[in-house]
């Protein structure tokens, strides 16, 4: 009978026989696929493993400290972050066009990468047990989506970026490519993964970046991260987070609008909430979020994100409207 115990020992022997003594590297983004895939290969190696985090600067509150601290708590990975949220910031500087900033905040993130890989592999390898393996987070639906081969080391899960460079090669240890996205969550749960992660809803792998719409500044990104807490605060409240594919909030940063707050006549930005009801993401509905909870999330972000007058709600289905704004 299936039972997440069982998978897991399973997949940790499996692990065990792919890798033997040798070292392993795994990409974490925070994401549930990466961090149930990690936790896996802690399970059945131990410190063999090193995970990475690039701390590109563009997820929400509360996320990196999800990675930093609750999950390394609960699993013990070896984890080496990489603080590079000036780097991008600075990338990133002056950038509006969408497709611009998707390859700008992918390309910065392969090559922070690299480089952590190759410390990584100097640091923690030697002759006998050379770094040789990286993890991937590959479910079966992209197995058979891909067609079924094997991958080339790609940090797929991530920014769909390509390939490593030749200096850097690894074979692939794809410890999730038999099971679907609920037994990864039931995988997750056996293996103590936090359920913060293993329930995460969807997030793209740039980021906040593609939900500020115009120029991504450190100031527009606090903003957003302060409005995007609001409203997941009170989804959360509510109950709502398994009904919600995901709901993105988005920063109208070049729009102003006139407002009152307070005593005074402001001129402020707008958010947009974008809650979506989906299977796939492939299409979706908007979600008829109840009044009561629209009105909360729209006086709290208003009374406590001073640069925000004004909560808008987006009532397009996918097709015509994608689920992020851009
Ligand atoms: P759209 O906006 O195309 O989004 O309806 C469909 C799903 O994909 C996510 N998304 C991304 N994920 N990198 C990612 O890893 C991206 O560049 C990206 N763009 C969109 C989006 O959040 C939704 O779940």
């Amino acid at each position: 009978t299936w039972t997440a115990a069982n998978v897991v020992d399973s997949l940790v022997d499996e692990v065990r026989a792919q890798v033997g003594a040798d070292r392993v590297l795994c990409a974490l983004s925070g994401g549930v696929d990466s961090s149930v895939a990690a936790a896996l290969v802690q399970r059945a190696v131990g410190d063999q493993l090193t995970c990475v985090f690039v701390d590109h600067g563009l997820l929400r509150s509360g996320e990196a400290e999800q990675v930093e601290k609750d999950f390394v708590a609960a699993t013990g990975v070896d984890l080496v972050v990489v603080d590079a949220r000036e780097r991008f910031l600075t990338a990133l500087a002056g950038l509006t066009d969408p497709e611009e900033k998707r390859k700008t905040i992918g390309r910065e993130f392969i090559r922070v990468f690299e480089q952590a890989a190759r410390d990584v592999v100097s640091d923690r390898g030697d002759d006998e047990h050379p770094v040789k393996w990286l993890v991937q987070g590959t479910l079966y639906p992209d197995v058979v989506e891909s067609g079924g081969g094997e991958g080339t080391a790609n940090i797929k899960s991530h920014h769909n970026v390509g390939g490593l460079p030749d200096d850097l090669q690894f074979g692939l240890v794809e410890p999730l490519r038999s099971l679907f996205k609920d037994e990864v969550r039931q995988v997750g749960l056996e293996l103590g993964v936090p359920e913060a992660i293993v329930w995460r809803q969807p997030f793209p792998g740039p980021g906040l970046g593609i939900r500020i719409i115009g120029e991504v500044t450190a100031e527009r990104l606090e903003v957003l991260r302060a409005a995007d807490r609001i409203a997941r605060e009170e989804l959360t409240a509510a109950g709502l987070d398994r009904e919600i594919w995901q709901c993105p909030v988005v920063l109208l940063a070049d729009i102003r609008s006139v407002g009152v707050q307070g005593d005074g006549r402001t001129y402020g930005h707008p958010v947009v909430l974008r809650p979506v009801s989906s299977e796939d993401a492939m299409t979706a509905d908007w979600t008829r979020l109840p009044y009561d909870v629209l009105a909360r999330i729209s006086t709290r972000i208003t009374n406590e994100v001073r640069e925000v007058n004004r909560v808008v709600l987006d009532v397009t289905s996918k097709p015509p409207g994608t689920i992020e704004w851009e």
